[in-house]
């Protein structure tokens, strides 16, 4: 697919089928997070969590289920996204996907926030290759966000990470329940100035 092309497949995916991403997918999504630039060259700051175990992610899941509880502040997070799900009752924050793909960052203080840049980066490079592969994707970070506000349900230990790093950021992929289709690219949804 050309790239414009690509733009115009790529969604966020909320519902998706059992059926598992095979192997090869994965190596594929893989290299697309190698291949995405990362500020000053410290791609040894980052570290990869593939998880693919459902007992797992349920546990990750808690602690966004339970802030999914509170409705108001729901109402404020999920902004223009449709809202259709916030009159359930429980919250799966990785919609049934098969496999949610962590991007962690060594903790440092040098560049700060760059961290945040880095794991968006990362994140992007994966989405746009889990849409060529005609796979559905959606970035993760309410349920990270959840994990960081509500400590007592912190899982961040689940993820077996290594020492110093942090998840940041995270995308659910699997095949979509309904096939990726083309939409029309706009130009207007994010405010520009010029200087001139
Ligand atoms: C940094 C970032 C975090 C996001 N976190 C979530 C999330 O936790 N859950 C979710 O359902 N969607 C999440 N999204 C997806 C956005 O809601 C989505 O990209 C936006 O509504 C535009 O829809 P589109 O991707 O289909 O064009 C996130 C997107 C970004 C860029």
């Amino acid at each position: 697919m050309d790239y414009f092309e690509l733009l115009r497949y790529r969604k966020s995916t909320r519902k998706f089928t059992d059926a598992q991403i095979s192997p090869s997918n994965l190596t594929t999504i893989l290299t697309a997070a190698n291949s995405a630039p990362v500020g000053s060259n410290l791609y040894r700051d980052i570290h990869l969590t593939v998880v693919q175990n459902r007992d797992v992610l349920d546990k990750l899941s808690e602690a966004a289920a339970k802030r999914w509880e509170d409705k108001a502040k729901v109402k404020k997070i999920v902004g223009d996204m449709p809202a259709a799900e916030l009159s359930q009752k429980s919250y799966d924050p990785f919609y049934g996907a098969p496999t949610v793909i962590f991007v962690s960052h060594r903790r440092q203080d040098i560049q700060p926030g760059i961290e945040f840049s880095n794991a968006a980066c990362i994140t992007y490079s994966m989405h746009l290759a889990a849409a060529e592969l005609g796979l559905g994707s959606v970035f993760m970070w309410f349920a990270l966000e959840s994990m960081r506000e509500i400590p007592e349900l912190d899982n961040t230990s689940v993820l077996k990470l290594p020492d110093g790093f942090e998840p940041l950021l995270g995308i659910a992929v699997g095949h979509p329940a309904q096939a990726l289709s083309a939409r029309a690219l706009k130009t207007d949804r994010i405010t520009v100035n010029y200087l001139r």
